[in-house]
């Protein structure tokens, strides 16, 4: 395990489904510990691909991952676990167990730790049964801790999946559309838990959104993809309305030079 600065380095990332057109080409850039980097991109930029591929539920076709200094890429069995279980993924469907209760849910967090029986059988130590309570309360909702959860609200839904990271005790937390299906104020909370985890918990998050207004708001930096490629990587302060524009694939109307007639 490293103990540098950078905790995510990604060089030359490219991923072919088809094995001719790119949905990520050549993309390179790092993250620090503890860093909150937005990722923007209109529909089919790439954003679910290269989260996928960071944490390896797709291979890439080439370019290499490096993770708290394990090249992800070649990593198998135990060293892939090990990654793994140090990279939290929430989703923007959330992933729960509908019939399971909350608290159940976020025990599943623990379940990269365990062995293939006593995870089958749902066996956790009375710290993981404090931690995982912990958490929940963190994120507002220790009193729904017996509540199944598919009687919460969308934004709880996705507090539960923000537990069930936090107790994962990851060193990254990659959330792909956290806030997609969410209301203006769950979405505003969700950002809040995700900021407070990198900034109390020292827990990198690359977050990809939709909404460049919550990106610009929350983040240390971020990046944009366009067309599988990366077209932007620094601070919001630099991400002006004709950047934004062009990732989007639209036309800057500041810069226009349009008659009107
Ligand atoms: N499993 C797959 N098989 C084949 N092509 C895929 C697959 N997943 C994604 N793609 C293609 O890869 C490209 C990038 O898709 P990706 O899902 O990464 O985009 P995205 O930025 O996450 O979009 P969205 O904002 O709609 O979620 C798209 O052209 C998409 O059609
Ligand atoms: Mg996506």
């Amino acid at each position: 395990m490293g103990a540098t600065e950078t905790l995510l380095q990604v060089e030359g990332l490219t991923k072919s489904y088809d094995g001719s057109s790119k949905a990520l080409e050549g993309v390179s850039f790092s993250m620090n510990r503890g860093e909150f980097v937005s990722l923007i991109g209109s529909s089919g930029a790439g954003k679910s691909t290269l989260l996928r591929c960071i944490n390896r539920l797709i291979d890439p076709t080439c370019g290499s991952v490096v993770f708290d200094g394990w090249e992800t890429s070649s990593a198998r069995g135990r060293a892939l676990r090990e990654i793994r279980r140090r990279m939290a993924m929430v989703f923007q469907g959330y992933n729960l167990v509908y019939r399971s209760t909350a608290i159940e849910n976020v025990l599943q967090g623990r379940l990269g730790y365990k062995n293939s029986l006593m995870g089958a059988l749902s066996i956790f130590t009375e710290e993981e049964k404090r931690a995982a309570f912990d958490a929940l309360d963190r994120v507002g909702l220790g009193c729904c801790a017996y509540m199944r959860a598919d009687q919460l609200s969308g934004g709880q839904k996705q507090r539960v999946g923000i537990a069930r990271a936090l107790v994962q005790d990851p060193l990254l937390i990659l959330a792909d559309e956290p806030i997609a299906s969410l209301d203006p104020k769950s979405s505003r909370t969700v950002m809040e838990h995700l900021r407070w985890a990198a900034d109390e918990r020292g827990i990198a998050c690359l977050v990809s959104l939709h909404q460049v207004e919550y990106a610009l708001e929350f983040s240390d930096r971020i990046i944009a993809v366009s067309g599988g490629k990366l077209v932007f990587d620094g601070a919001p302060d630099d991400l002006t309305p004709s950047i934004i524009a062009s990732v989007y694939g639209e036309e800057d109307p500041s810069s226009s030079t349009a008659e009107c007639c």
